[in-house]
């Protein structure tokens, strides 16, 4: 059964934007990187005046652009990529009008995977091939269905591939959230994929994740940079996460930046996650507690234990996901909207 989930519709007195998501091949055979700065500094220059928000992705050789603004603004940039010598053969994969989501002007990422550019070009075509039919999905889950779809072998051939647990998972004060990636590898026997994100400005920061079964349910945990939260890219995929576990380390100045961040990362989200706190003591997750409320986000003493004791975050995320019941969906199976 597929777990539908509607389609961000804009509030009263909300702008309303056209959102477009496209795939195209890249056509820089060399310099990559300096070619994707060059696309920054003219988008950063361009997209704020027009009232555009959009992220970029590089991967296997494809560009995947997702934007959102006033139609006349969409329409406008969609013909001046057209225009683009970087690329070519650009694939629509979704539109629609509503809310935005997007929180940023710009965010791109580069990621560093292997795959070629036929295998990701399959994932491509079997998604065109639907949205040609009127069926299609959120925007943030094209982009994971095409850059990083559930691998797990027990996952394959589900209904719905997107049917899974995602828990987001970030330190106030060292390393442990990559650590508990690692472990949670180790433990199941699973692999640790990683991501870099390149932003804004020079703001750059990583993530890497686990997949594992929880039960019956596939679950994935993504380890998150502490400045990698404020990238508009991992914002725009906050919505989609129901869980995010915050490991705290009793020290004030730490703990209380990494909610701040969290505070600013979710602000005009159109949804939030849940915050698992874990904390060495009941102090902190009194202070935490207090600062998320005023966020207006929902906080949980999901265990009190150090940031590093791997077992006690397990047990704490395992309880939480059991209660959680089926993993949500992204599908946003609506009829296309023709511009
Ligand atoms: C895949 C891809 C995505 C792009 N996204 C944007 C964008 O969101 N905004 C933008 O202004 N330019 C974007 N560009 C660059 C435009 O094609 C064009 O080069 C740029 O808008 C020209 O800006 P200028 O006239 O200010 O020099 C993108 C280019 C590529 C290849």
């Amino acid at each position: 059964m597929v777990n539908s989930v509607a389609p961000y519709v804009a509030p009263p007195g909300h702008v309303e934007v056209e959102r477009v998501v496209t795939a195209s091949i890249c056509h820089v055979r060399e310099g990559i990187f300096s070619q994707m700065e060059n696309i920054r500094t003219a988008s950063l220059r361009n997209n704020a005046v027009h009232d555009v928000r959009a992220v970029l992705l590089h991967q296997s050789g494809w560009f995947l652009h997702w934007m959102e603004g006033p139609a006349p603004s969409v329409h406008s940039l969609l013909q001046i990529l057209a225009q683009d010598p970087r690329h070519h053969s650009p694939h629509t994969l979704h539109t629609s009008r509503g809310q935005r989501i997007l929180p940023t002007p710009w965010s791109m990422m580069m990621s560093q995977a292997t795959e070629s550019a036929v295998h990701f070009g399959r994932r491509v075509m079997a998604l065109r091939e639907q949205f040609e039919k009127g069926i299609q999905y959120a925007p943030s889950s094209v982009l994971r269905r095409l850059s990083a779809p559930m691998q797990l072998p027990q996952a394959q051939g589900l209904p719905d591939p997107e049917a899974f647990h995602r828990v987001g998972i970030c330190a106030a004060g060292g390393n442990e959230a990559f650590a508990m990636v690692g472990w949670l590898a180790a433990q199941l026997g699973g692999t640790v994929a990683k991501r870099r994100f390149a932003g804004e400005q020079d703001m750059d920061g990583s993530s890497e994740y686990v997949e594992f079964m929880e039960g019956q349910h596939p679950c994935r945990m993504i380890a998150v940079a502490r400045n990698g939260l404020a990238h508009g890219l991992r914002r725009a995929f906050l919505p989609d996460w129901p869980h995010f576990v915050m490991l705290f380390c009793g020290t004030p100045k730490f703990d209380d930046a990494l909610m701040a961040r969290m505070v600013a990362a979710c602000e005009g989200l159109p949804v939030t996650p849940t915050l698992l706190g874990i904390a060495p003591d009941a102090g902190t997750h009194q202070r935490m507690q207090g600062m998320a409320v005023e966020a207006h986000l929902a906080y949980v003493a999901a265990s009190t234990a150090r940031p590093d004791d791997c077992t006690a975050i397990w047990m704490a995320v395992h309880e939480q996901l059991q209660r959680a019941g089926e993993p949500p969906s992204s599908v946003w199976d609506v009829p296309r909207m023709v511009a």
